[in-house]
């Protein structure tokens, strides 16, 4: 790790308070030169640090840059293995794109890509997905030698769990799951998650999996395009609440990387099912371009949503798309 690094992260540890500089030479091992000049690039790089005569320096509480340093701190023991693998980007087209060329490339499992911002994020069935900056677009590579379930929509009803989890670790909001993979807050759209896999062909077995999660996290109701007005929202579209994305992120990582032993698909689907919220509600279905009205009435436990017609008539739906 580069001096600059190792600087932010003893910064980053104890954020908001003044370590010396002679104590950051002393811990790293270097001259309090050397010191100065990593500030000093740290502060180029757009991090608020202040120099205070004679308490050293002080990484400002108002920091909120989303950095590997800053994520650290809140990984959990069994994640702490993954901060090396973390990769962190101010902008790329889409965080899913540059995942898939390293898992092509032979990138491990648990390599996860971060951008503050994308110019070309991508959704379900090859959508757009507003990306400005200030949200949190993450990319996991999973390997199912690590991580394997029989069922592939397990991987998805995992991530969207463990998001509505990390979400309501770091704030007082109450995600809720829209089947499939939405996250709604107070009714809205708040997170899409897009899994995107690859089949070995000669075995017919998975050769890896990229989890797409897009969070928008500060974005303004007046920021996001006409279209998406009345039917999106932020985790915090009124205030700003700086490092919360380093904090979001590592808990994201500590439910889908950093577990003893996976958890059972069908303790997902159960946590997956408390979660929904159209169970009981009436829905629109849209199949295959046509559009009907039905009742949601169960999640099975490989995550088929079941619903009534109107006529009565039962439908167990694998794919698709609802509308509340
Ligand atoms: C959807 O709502 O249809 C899914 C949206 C998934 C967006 C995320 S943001 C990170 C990753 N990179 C992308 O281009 N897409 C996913």
């Amino acid at each position: 790790m580069s001096t600059k690094n190792r600087i932010l992260e003893l910064l980053e540890r104890q954020r908001g308070e003044s370590i010396s500089g002679e104590h950051l030479a002393g811990l790293l091992n270097i001259s309090r030169n050397a010191v100065w000049k990593a500030v000093k690039e740290l502060q180029k790089d757009g991090y608020n640090i202040v120099a205070v005569t004679n308490k050293g320096y002080c990484l400002s509480d108002e920091n909120d840059i989303i950095s590997v340093q800053g994520i650290k701190p809140f990984l959990s023991d069994k994640s702490q293995p993954y901060a090396d693998k973390i990769q962190i980007y101010k902008s790329l087209e889409s965080t899913n794109k540059t995942a898939k060329e390293m898992a092509v490339a032979g990138a491990e499992h648990g390599t996860v890509i971060i951008s503050d911002r994308q110019t070309k994020g991508r959704g379900r069935y090859s959508r757009n997905f507003f990306s400005p900056a200030g949200g949190l677009y993450m990319s996991i590579i999973l390997r199912p030698e690590v991580l394997h379930f029989e069922n592939p929509t397990s991987v998805t009803a995992f991530a969207a769990v463990s998001v509505c989890e990390a979400i309501e670790s770091i704030s007082k909001k109450e995600p809720e799951i829209k089947w499939v993979n939405d996250i709604f807050i107070d009714g809205k759209k708040v997170c899409g998650i897009l899994t995107e896999a690859v089949t070995d062909f000669e075995s017919g077995g998975l050769e890896w999996v990229v989890l797409g999660i897009g969070i928008n996290v500060y974005t303004r109701k007046e920021e996001f395009p006409i279209d998406l007005q009345a039917t999106a929202t932020s985790i915090y579209p009124d205030e700003n609440m700086p490092g919360v994305r380093n904090k979001l992120s590592a808990e994201i990582i500590n439910r889908i990387l950093g577990f003893g032993t996976p958890p059972s698909e069908a303790e997902i689907f159960e946590k997956y099912k408390k979660r929904l919220m159209i169970l009981g509600k009436k829905i629109t279905v849209i199949q295959n371009q046509a559009e009907y009205k039905a009742t949601a009435t169960d999640v099975d436990s490989v995550g088929h949503l079941i619903v009534k017609k109107e006529n009565g008539e039962i439908i167990t739906l694998s794919s698709g798309e609802i509308r509340i």
